[in-house]
């Protein structure tokens, strides 16, 4: 049954609960036919054997009843509802085929009687007159008629009852037809949103549960456009953003690698002449070897300030306190019209790889922002171990250890709508992607706050 239609489902349900009506109501018909008939049997043998009492009684004062007798006996075939026979003086009244006579006179099947089961009933009446016996008659019943407009009955009820079933079962079918219609709109538009189809639109209709479903589909649908279209520009823009990182490593290795490598090696080729000579000019050689060291000077801070920006430096060997000491100061080297103020106050050398790392891209994505957009005069850093707060989480883990990251200015403050660059946005999802919280808004007074947590194992802080 589970996997069959509504439909279908709906139409065994209403067709049994008809068929049982039907069936119960038979039964009752049937299981009141018997006293039904036996009532008339008794009523119609109890009539018949008055009228032959009756008779034989005005006989008794007759000379020669004989011819009155017979006349008598030959009205007798005419009753209803009984048999007479008249019996000779040795003739059986067991011998009359009581059972037979009722199932073939009538046009009512033999099953039905015998499941109506109502036995004829029998009379012997003697016929006495003035002390001489004539014979006996015998009153059968005859419940043919009965039998028969019962069955007619039974009969009747049955067709009624399989018409109305039908025109009822139809009508709930046309019914139920017309008010699941909205389920194939329905349907059409969950399989075009798994297929991954865009703008799909249900028309609302129907019933109002409908109403409400293709509404929330409907919005369901909106929302995972935007989404789509917000993840397609960002894909644009992250690309972008690679491709123009990209170009700056390139251009970097081509404007100042390229003029270091190409000095280390004319200066070694200078100097294999000089030394190859009869005569080395030891102050050419000298003069040629600061200049081969100075190019690879610059060359190594080149190096060290490209892996910088791929990757901080130091963050397993050093900690992370140490790194963001080092972020620090080379900001407060390059702008140092902004005082930079870090507070560390734990090791925060256990922290594993991702939690590091993720709270360093935190700050440094918030200090280019600082420098970039606040137009601040200082601003202050602080990481240390606590506890997640509740207002940042889901309750199950609220009070769990954390690592928190707070970075305030005192600039013009974050706009309340900004349009998101990939910073914020960056930050967020790497936030997000280890479990933890992030919230960016305005500073209390001036200024902007960038306050974040990050879940730490259970024994993460046992440095405190
Ligand atoms: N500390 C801040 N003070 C004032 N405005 C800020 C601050 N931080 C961010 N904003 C605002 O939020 C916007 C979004 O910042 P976000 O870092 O996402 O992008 P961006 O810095 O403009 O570009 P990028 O993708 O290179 O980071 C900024 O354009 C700026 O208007
Ligand atoms: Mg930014």
């Amino acid at each position: 049954m589970r996997c069959l239609s509504l439909k279908t489902e709906l139409s065994w349900l209403i067709g049994t609960l008809m068929l049982l009506t039907l069936l119960i109501n038979l039964s009752i018909l049937i299981v009141h036919a018997g006293p039904r008939i036996r009532a008339e049997d008794d009523t119609s043998i109890h009539l018949a054997r008055e009228l032959v009492v009756t008779a034989i009684g005005s006989l008794q004062e007759t000379d020669d009843p004989l011819p009155a007798l017979n006349r008598f006996y030959e009205s007798l075939g005419k009753l209803r509802h009984v048999d007479v026979k008249v019996l000779s003086g040795n003739e059986e009244a067991a011998a009359l085929p009581v059972e037979a006579s009722s199932k073939s006179q009538s046009s009512v099947p033999g099953w039905f009687v015998d499941l109506v089961h109502a036995a004829p009933r029998k009379l012997i009446v003697p016929v006495v007159i003035r002390g001489v016996r004539y014979g006996r008659i015998a009153i059968v019943s005859n419940p043919v008629d009965e039998l028969e407009e019962i069955w007619s009955d039974v009969s009747w009820l049955a067709l009624v009852s399989l018409l109305v079933t039908s025109m009822i079962l139809g009508v709930v079918l046309l019914l139920v037809r017309k008010s699941l219609k909205p389920f194939e709109g329905l349907k059409r538009g969950l399989a075009d949103l798994e297929s991954g189809k865009s703008n799909v639109r249900i028309e609302q209709r129907g019933a109002a549960e409908f109403r409400a479903i293709s509404a929330a589909l409907n919005s369901l649908s909106e929302t995972l456009d935007r989404i789509k279209t917000e993840n397609r520009s960002l894909v644009d823009r992250l690309i972008r953003v690679q491709d123009n990182e990209r170009k700056e490593i390139a251009r970097d290795l081509h404007d100042e690698a390229g003029p270091c490598l190409f000095s280390i090696r004319a200066g070694v080729v200078a100097l294999s002449e000089l030394t190859n000579g009869p005569r080395p000019d030891f102050e050419k050689i000298r003069q040629n070897c600061a200049s081969v060291n100075r190019a690879s000077e610059v060359l190594q801070s080149l190096f060290r300030a490209l892996l910088g920006r791929l990757a901080p430096r130091g963050l397993s060997e050093f900690g992370l306190r140490e790194v963001l000491k080092g972020l620090i100061n080379s900001w407060q080297v390059s702008r140092s019209d902004v005082t930079l103020a870090l507070a560390c106050p734990h090791d925060l050398s256990t922290l594993d790889e991702l939690t590091a790392l993720t709270a360093f891209r935190v700050v440094q994505e918030s200090l280019t922002n600082i420098f970039r957009h606040a137009e601040a005069d200082s601003a202050q850093v602080r990481v240390e171990f606590g506890v997640l707060p509740s207002s940042s989480t889901e309750q199950d883990f609220e009070g769990a250890p954390a690592l928190l990251i707070e970075i305030e200015d005192n600039g013009v403050g974050i706009p309340d709508h900004p349009s998101l660059g990939l910073g914020l946005l960056g930050m967020k999802e790497r936030v997000q992607a280890l479990g933890g919280a992030i919230s960016i808004g305005r500073r209390a007074g001036c200024g902007t706050r960038v306050a974040a947590s990050l879940p730490l194992p259970k024994d993460e802080d046992d440095d405190e």
